[in-house]
Parts: structure tokens; C-alpha cells; sequence
């Protein structure tokens, strides 16, 4: 792995986020409980409260995932520091990889619109997935600002790229298949979508830990050079990264961390 971040920061739990376990009889999501969501959502007495709120349609996730079942979304407590860090980079497009049932959408595209972006999108390998989110996106009030694209973070982003929707992303945000998000950085790199001013915002960096990823992303550009040389995928290895590590908590109550990459320059 290249050198350790130049911060570190931690925050503490908050219990009061925490969710009920994921895990159920060895499932921990795709077990039915993300279209149980969606019902229970439209079947809340208070559903025409969370027409166009988005904090309200978080809650009523939240209270989903504390009382019926667990879901793997980010959470309070890792949403609330990508909130702040969406509210002082101020990204006019965001790319996220790995959207579920879209909370993460919903939190990020919403503090995104009240920092005066213009376009999230989240890419969703499940089609079904996709659908809950869209809907949810859709009762938020986000219809306009949140666009959902069905494909794995390679096809989406490649898709969003071809079509002209996205060039160089203010913040990308990667939370989805871990032993991808190398190979995703690296497409990124190459058509430009991450370049000098993006912020890459990676989740899951101890829950299950992604070694690969933080080796490329902490390496200097000699070495990610060297790295290119034989390898299959390339990326662009002459961009300068600046890396800060969050430590926090998932919904679980499981201790995580987050890296946070500043693309500032690409060296020639
Ligand atoms: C941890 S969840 C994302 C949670 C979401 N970001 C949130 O906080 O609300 C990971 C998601 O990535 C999706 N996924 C898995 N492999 C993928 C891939 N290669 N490309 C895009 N999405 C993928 C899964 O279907 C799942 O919905």
C-alpha cells in the first residue's frame, strides 16, 4: 500500500443511528426487504407529509431499517459527513456508484441541490434495486436533480460518458461491488470523468477494507506508473491524488472509514 493519508479523522457513534442487524437467515439484503420498504413507505399514514421532502423520506427509511429490517445503506452517521463535504466542495455533477434503494441519492442529491449542483446520477446493477430508488427519488421531490442509471458502475458510467451526459464529475462517490472499484477509478480516469477538482469519496474502506483501491489511490505517480505498466485495465496514472481517511461508523454500529481523494493536478 502507498503512504498513509495525510488525516485521519474519526467522530464518534451516535446509537440513536443505528440500524437492526443486516444479516437475516444468512441474507443480508435481496431477501424481499427492499420491495418491503417500498410498501411500507406508501402505506405510512403520514406519506403525504414526505411528498417532496426529502429528510422526511430519509426518516421513514430510517425508521424502516431500525423497526422491520436492516438495509445496507450508508447512513447517518458516513451521510452526514459527505453532507458537509458536498456542502463546501460544492459539486455541480456527482456520479455515484452503487445506489440501493437510494438513500445515499436522496441525502447526497439533496445537499448537492442546496449547495446549487445541478445533476447526481446513480448508477444501480439491480434493475429492481434501481426501481425502488426511482420511486423513492420520486416521492423526495429529486425527480429533476437524481437520475438513476441501471447497469454496473463500468456500464453506467461508460453509458453516461458515450451519451454525452457527464465529462469531468465535480464528486464521484464509490459504494458499490468492493473488488470494482479499482477497475471503475481507473475507466474514470481514463475518459476523464475524475480529473483535476474531482473528489472521490469512497465508502467502505475497513467494512470490508479495499486494500487495492488504497494502494492506487495513496501511490505517487511514479509508482502508479509502474503499476500500469503490465496491467490490463490502465488508468491515468499522472494524476495527483491527496488523500484524508474518515473513520466512522456504519448502521450497524460497525466501525468504518471513508477515503477522500482530491484529484489537484496531473503531472507531466
Ligand atoms: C452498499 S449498497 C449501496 C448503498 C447506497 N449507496 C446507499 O448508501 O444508500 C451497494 C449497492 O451496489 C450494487 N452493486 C453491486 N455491484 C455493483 C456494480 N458492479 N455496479 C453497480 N452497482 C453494484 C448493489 O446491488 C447494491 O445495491
Amino acid at each position: 500500500m502507498g503512504p498513509a493519508p495525510v488525516s485521519v479523522e474519526h467522530t464518534t457513534l451516535n446509537p440513536d443511528a443505528v440500524y437492526l442487524s443486516w444479516e437475516v437467515d444468512g441474507k443480508f439484503f435481496g431477501d424481499g426487504r427492499e420491495v418491503a420498504l417500498l410498501e411500507y413507505i406508501y402505506a405510512r399514514p403520514d406519506l403525504e407529509q414526505l411528498r417532496g421532502d426529502p429528510e422526511k423520506v430519509l426518516q421513514a427509511i430510517d425508521d424502516f431499517a431500525r423497526s422491520v429490517r436492516g438495509l445496507i445503506n450508508v447512513g447517518l452517521m458516513k451521510g452526514a459527513i459527505v453532507c458537509d463535504i458536498i456542502t463546501k466542495h460544492k459539486p455541480a455533477v456527482v456520479l455515484e456508484l452503487g445506489g440501493y434503494i437510494g438513500y445515499s441519492a436522496i441525502m447526497f442529491g439533496n445537499a448537492m441541490k442546496k449547495a446549487g449542483g445541478k445533476q447526481y446520477y446513480s448508477v444501480e446493477k439491480s434493475p429492481l434495486f434501481a426501481a425502488v430508488s426511482t420511486s423513492l427519488i420520486d416521492l423526495a421531490g429529486l425527480r429533476d436533480t437524481v437520475r438513476v442509471v441501471v447497469g454496473t458502475g463500468a456500464e453506467g458510467t461508460q453509458r453516461l460518458y458515450d451519451e454525452g451526459l457527464i465529462s469531468q464529475a465535480d464528486m464521484v462517490f464509490f459504494d458499490h461491488h468492493k473488488p470494482a472499484y479499482t477497475d471503475d477509478l481507473k475507466l474514470c480516469e481514463r475518459l476523464g470523468v475524475v480529473g483535476p477538482g474531482t473528489l472521490i469519496v469512497a465508502d467502505n474502506m475497513v467494512v470490508p477494507g479495499n486494500p487495492r483501491y488504497l494502494e492506487w489511490v495513496r501511490s505517487s505517480v511514479e509508482k502508479k506508473r509502474e503499476m500500469d505498466k503490465g496491467a490490463e485495465g490502465k488508468g491515468n496514472p499522472n494524476l495527483q491524488y491527496r488523500n484524508r481517511s474518515i473513520s466512522s461508523w456504519e448502521p450497524s454500529g460497525q466501525e468504518d472509514a471513508m477515503e477522500i481523494t482530491e484529484c489537484y493536478g496531473i503531472e507531466a
